[in-house]
């Protein structure tokens, strides 16, 4: 990596105009430039967006949907005007942004090929150097020699990105066009991410995966309504992204403010670049709940949820008067979590609908190995203490505090409830694999084994001379 900048962007801003009706538009296209009324308001998309990516970084943009993430690589790459403000750009760029944008869709996969790497700066020469190449990667077969339009966006997708990763480019960026490949391709592609980021030159896309953030990037770009709300490392941005994604919404304009706060005070130190670095500003914003907030930043820092996470071998038993609803682990201050912070406290929740009343109730958890092995659960109370009776139509919210004390790994939860109708104890609900959460590796760890006892080493030299030889004796 160098202190070359690839891509610096300065003040940018961008409005589009919206229109009511839709001939406003007409008319706003025939009323004098001079009128003072205009048929459109301007719907501000990026907001005074500033920041430099380095040669050889790969760096992620993060956001909600609707955030500005595609806007701005459209400004970047060239194919939209900034309404203010300014981009720079140091380096051959290849791009895969939206579908449909790059080839004719009248051509064949071959004459797409020779069109597109020629926009991207190829020669024919070159272009027929990597072409087999190009079409080993795209992997679509025949296709390559029927027209476009026949594509399905999976195999659109494939010859334009297997193209635009061949052209070597300086920088390249890609929108979240990869998603629409299946898993393997998308694999693929992220691999061959990873060597074009190991031979020096840039990457720039967009990402909703924490993990793809974390394995592959150096630093992360959170954009909200338009707005930079941090710049980092992945895993601060992501932290950030998770905090904004799952708040509750009576604190998300809080969160939003601190975030504000925390960037104007990174540029006045100086710029992007120390953010990562940077200890937390708690100082700088007294907000309402900060209470509350200081608790999100504890314990969301590390720990964040990962949509990939999901369970697919759920399995639920014949309900019997009762149904657990929304198993799901969240932390102190309510975030919903699936990738744990070793070592943190958390809640693994659920709610219980009864559709008939039982008696003697009571609540039950169970940590597992994805081998099955059961490491540990608990059940809220003794048959003894059990809730005497839940009425029908009544909800009751579980909670159960654990703190996360598993080795790195993958780990399944079930959940149940038992008690007692038509004079029968058993099972009112139970479901298997109800919940999956992650504890990411923590190269520190020295416990071994899947659970951490706080085993405490205590290590003494006693003798460390060595033995004296024979002959000085
Ligand atoms: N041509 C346009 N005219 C009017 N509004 C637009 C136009 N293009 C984008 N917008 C608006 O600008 C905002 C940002 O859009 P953009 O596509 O950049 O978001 P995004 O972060 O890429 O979202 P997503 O995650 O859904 O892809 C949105 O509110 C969108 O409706
Ligand atoms: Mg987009």
């Amino acid at each position: 990596m160098s202190s070359e900048f690839s891509i610096r962007v300065n003040g940018l801003s961008k409005n589009f105009p919206v229109y009511s009706k839709p001939h406003h538009r007409l008319f706003q296209m025939f009323s004098p430039t001079s009128a003072k009324s205009r048929w459109f308001r301007e719907f501000r998309a990026l907001t005074g967006v500033d920041f430099e990516i380095h040669r050889g970084e790969t760096v992620a943009i993060v956001g909600r949907n609707g955030s500005g993430k595609s806007t701005l690589l459209q400004i970047i790459c060239g194919t939209l005007a900034p309404s203010t403000g300014s981009v720079e750009v140091n380096g051959r760029i290849a791009a895969l942004l939206e579908l449909g944008a790059g080839f004719n869709p009248e051509f064949t996969g071959r004459e797409n090929v020779y069109l597109n790497g020629t926009v991207l700066g190829l020669t024919r020469a070159e272009i027929d150097a990597r072409f087999d190449e190009i079409v080993a990667f795209a992997d679509i077969g025949e296709f390559i020699e029927q027209p476009v339009r026949s594509y399905s966006s999976g195999m659109y997708v494939r010859l334009a990105f297997a193209v635009a990763i061949h052209v070597m480019p300086d920088i390249l960026v890609v929108d979240e066009a990869l998603s629409v490949g299946d898993e393997a391709f998308q694999r693929k592609c992220f691999a061959r991410i990873e060597k074009i980021r190991d031979a020096g030159a840039t990457v720039l896309f967009v990402s909703h995966a924490p993990s793809t953030v974390l394995e592959l990037c150096n630093r992360a770009i959170l954009l909200d309504r338009g707005e930079l709300l941090a710049v980092g490392t992945p895993k601060r941005v992501i932290s950030r992204y998770q905090k904004m994604l799952y708040a509750p919404s009576n604190m998300v304009a809080s969160i939003r403010a601190r975030m504000q706060q925390e960037m104007a005070a990174s540029r006045h130190d100086g710029g992007m670049e120390g953010v990562a670095g940077k200890p937390e500003l708690a100082h700088v914003l007294e907000v309402e709940n900060s209470q509350q907030l200081e608790q999100i930043e504890d314990t969301a820092e590390d720990s964040y949820f990962d949509p990939g996470l999901i369970s697919q071998s759920m399995l639920r038993f014949e309900t019997h008067g009762a149904v657990i609803e929304d198993p799901h682990i969240q932390t102190p201050a309510g975030l919903r979590v699936n990738v744990l912070k070793p070592g943190g406290e958390f809640f693994y929740t659920y709610t219980v609908r009864f559709d008939r009343a039982a008696v003697a109730v009571t609540f039950g958890m169970l940590i597992k190995t994805i081998s099955g092995v059961e490491l540990g659960g608990a059940t809220s109370a003794t048959p003894v203490d059990a809730i005497d009776v839940v009425e029908s139509g009544a909800a009751v919210h579980v909670k159960f505090k654990f703190r996360c004390l598993l080795a790195p790994g993958t780990y399944f939860l079930n959940a149940g409830v038992r008690g007692r109708v038509d004079n029968e104890e058993t099972f009112l609900d139970r479901i298997i694999d109800a919940a999956l959460f992650r504890v990411p590796p923590d190269s520190g760890r020295l416990a071994t084994g899947f659970v951490d006892f706080h085993v405490r080493p205590d290590v003494e030299m006693v003798d460390n001379e060595p033995e004296l030889s024979h002959e000085f004796k």
